[in-house]
């Protein structure tokens, strides 16, 4: 298995629902991932990025063409998933720290230790990734008592704490406003430069998917399909300041005209 083959979508290609009701929702498509990428998904409204989130996270089978993960077909080992959407959707009778231990109590191989462990193993877990994005002192409080960019991060902190092979995030900031946007792009980066998960982050912000990815996917409208694979080699640890500057910019604005420029695909029946 070379290092690209982490992740792997060999035609892939989804068409929702039956007869003159359904919709193509992806054109047959390729993308590959390697182990510790931070791969950013972007595209206009409806060309099928959560579909493709959903393909990865086994929620969805494709229509056509193959998924692997590690070399294998997906679904021939169990592939420990951390998601993080829109909305934080934390249970609002459960202490933060409770929502962030959730995974370590539901998801093997945690599960099975979880009462073994005398909790105070896991506890600490949960503790120092509450620190590292400055929400500790708020780990005995209800979700209803943080603000939205608080909860956001503890919603993080919930996708990663069990260490998952691939972190899923489908528009995880896009319900934020800028600066707090901007922070937690920051928090993010710094939880990816401490533990290296591979991620797909699904964006409809342009600076947010240059910012935080190493690689950005531009899809063409629906039925979408991959039309570009962009590296992205700016430095990291990237401060903000960094995208404001000209090469920054540049990047941003060529993935835009990509996006506005591209013209929209074959239609389906019931488009
Ligand atoms: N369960 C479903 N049943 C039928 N059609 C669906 C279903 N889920 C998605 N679709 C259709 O498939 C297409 C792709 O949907 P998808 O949610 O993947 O788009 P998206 O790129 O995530 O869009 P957005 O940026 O608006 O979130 C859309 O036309 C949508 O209406
Ligand atoms: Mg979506």
């Amino acid at each position: 298995m070379s290092r690209s083959d982490y992740v792997k979508l060999e035609g892939v290609g989804v068409t929702y629902g039956l007869g003159p009701d359904q919709t193509e929702a992806l054109c047959p498509t390729d993308l590959s991932l390697s182990e510790g990428d931070f791969v950013a998904l972007v595209g206009p409204s409806g060309c099928g990025k959560s579909t493709i989130l959903k393909l990865v996270s086994e929620l969805l089978k494709p229509t056509q063409g193959n998924i692997f993960f590690g070399g294998r077909e997906l679904g021939a080992r169990p592939v420990r998933v951390g998601m993080a959407f829109q909305s934080a959707s934390l249970l609002p009778w459960m202490s933060i720290r409770d929502n962030v231990m959730l995974p370590l109590k539901i998801v093997p191989p945690f599960k099975s230790d979880y009462r073994s462990k005398r909790g105070g193993e896991y506890r600490d877990r949960v503790d120092a990734l509450l620190e590292q994005v400055g929400l500790l002192d708020f780990a005995d409080k209800n979700p209803w008592q943080l603000s939205g960019g608080m909860m956001q991060r503890a919603n993080l902190c919930r996708a990663l704490v069990h260490d998952p092979d691939l972190l899923l995030l489908d528009e995880p900031f896009g319900a934020l406003d800028q600066f707090t946007r901007e922070e937690l792009w920051q928090t993010m980066q710094d939880l990816w430069l401490a533990r290296k998960p591979t991620v797909l982050l699904v964006t409809h912000d342009l600076r947010e998917a240059a910012y935080l990815a190493n690689r950005v996917c531009v899809m063409s409208p629906r039925p979408g399909r991959i039309i570009e694979d962009r590296a992205v080699t700016f430095e990291r640890p990237r401060p903000i300041d960094a995208t404001f500057e000209p090469a920054f910019v540049k990047l941003v604005q060529e993935l835009r005209s990509q996006i506005v420029h591209t013209p929209t695909g074959k239609r389906s029946s019931a488009a």
